[in-house]
């Protein structure tokens, strides 16, 4: 097959490669699944996953090699929080080898549109989680369905590595002290997208959410995660049941202390203190870090370091996260699964 992709302008969309894969649990049993080439679901009209959001989702990446070789970036740090996920929502574990068996089945099946190394892109996975069936009244499923499907993919946030403005919304919550934001699953997002095509609007790469209970402290952003590095070299994310349990903001807390020698802590994040860092950016999976250059808060603005240039230090994280994830790195023990 002749494949023509533009590696080095992919953006972050949808693309119908040849072959996904789909499972079955039914009767209390996952049955072995297989890959496909139909793109389409058929589900129940009824499916708990459609009415009650009775799903939950993942997102990891295979990165390509400078040798040609392919590997994953700590997959199963994203198996485990599916099952926690799962048990949030009542629904069964995909098992953790099953999990990894098919984001495996599904790179290599689709092997020729893993972006070549050097182009900075990668092929972005979407495990995803549905209750299905004909269930009308509020309660979890009975049969469900994991997918696993991919994309070759390039920046989330439009620019990449550049530094881009952020605005707190002080209008939404996307989640509530106690509910499911520490789960990745779909109505978190439902209940961001308002508020998210509203700073695009008005031209902000993305809306900040506060702390539900207080709205004095940063929880995240939209689709990714918060980090701050102070005048004095503190890498800092924030702490709250609230926020996804990032595997990439983990990843670099551990960075920051062991590789760049930084103090590194979770904890709160208070709006009145962003004022300490010189630094800070927003970091995930697919948003990888995105420097942020200024915060607006009503009539308030903080600024990070330059406009126009990544600051040192989030450069210097960066490089060493990428370098582990392409495989130019070494990697601590267990964060690359070689495929
Ligand atoms: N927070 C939100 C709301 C996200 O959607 C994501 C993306 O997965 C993240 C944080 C970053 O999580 P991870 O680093 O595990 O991709
Ligand atoms: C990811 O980074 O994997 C995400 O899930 C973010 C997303 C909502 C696009």
């Amino acid at each position: 097959m002749t494949i023509e992709i533009d590696w080095n302008n992919l953006g972050f969309n949808y693309m119908n490669l040849p072959f996904r894969y789909i499972s079955h649990f039914k009767d209390g049993v996952w049955d072995n699944g297989e890959l496909t080439r139909n793109n389409q679901l058929i589900i129940s009209e009824a499916s708990p996953a459609l009415h009650y959001g009775q799903q939950g989702f993942e997102g990891l990446k295979a990165y390509r090699r400078k040798d040609g070789g392919i590997q994953l970036f700590r997959p199963n740090e994203n198996a485990k929080r599916l099952q926690r996920t799962a048990m949030k929502l009542r629904m069964p574990q995909v098992p953790v080898d099953k999990f990894i068996d098919a984001v495996t089945q599904v790179v290599m099946a689709n092997e020729n549109f893993v972006p070549p190394y050097g182009s900075g892109a990668t092929l972005y996975l979407r495990p995803l989680l549905i209750g299905v069936g004909d269930i009308i009244g509020v309660a979890p499923a009975r049969e469900y369905l994991f997918t696993v499907f991919a994309m070759p993919v390039g920046s989330y946030f439009k620019d990449g590595l550049y530094p881009a403005p952020f605005v707190i919304t002080r209008d939404y919550d996307r989640a509530a002290p106690l509910g499911t934001g520490g789960a990745k699953v779909g109505g978190n997002y439902a209940s961001s997208l308002e508020a998210e095509v509203k700073a695009k609007e008005a031209s902000y790469a993305d809306a900040i959410y506060l702390d539900p209970s207080t709205h004095t402290k940063i929880e995240e952003v939209g689709a990714a995660n918060f980090f701050g590095i102070t005048y004095d070299g503190e890498f800092i994310t924030p702490k709250s049941p609230s926020i996804l349990p990032s595997i990439t903001k983990y990843s670099l807390l551990y960075l920051a202390e062991h590789r760049l020698g930084l103090k590194a802590t979770e904890g709160d994040i208070f709006v009145n203190e962003l004022d300490k860092f010189a630094e800070a950016g927003a970091c995930g999976t697919a948003a990888i870090i995105t420097p942020i250059s200024r915060i607006d808060d009503g009539e308030k603005a903080y600024y990070f370091g330059s406009e126009k240039v990544v600051s040192p230090l989030t450069q210097k994280i960066y490089d060493e996260l990428l370098g582990i994830q392409f495989g130019d790195v070494e990697a601590p023990e267990n964060w690359v699964y070689r495929i």
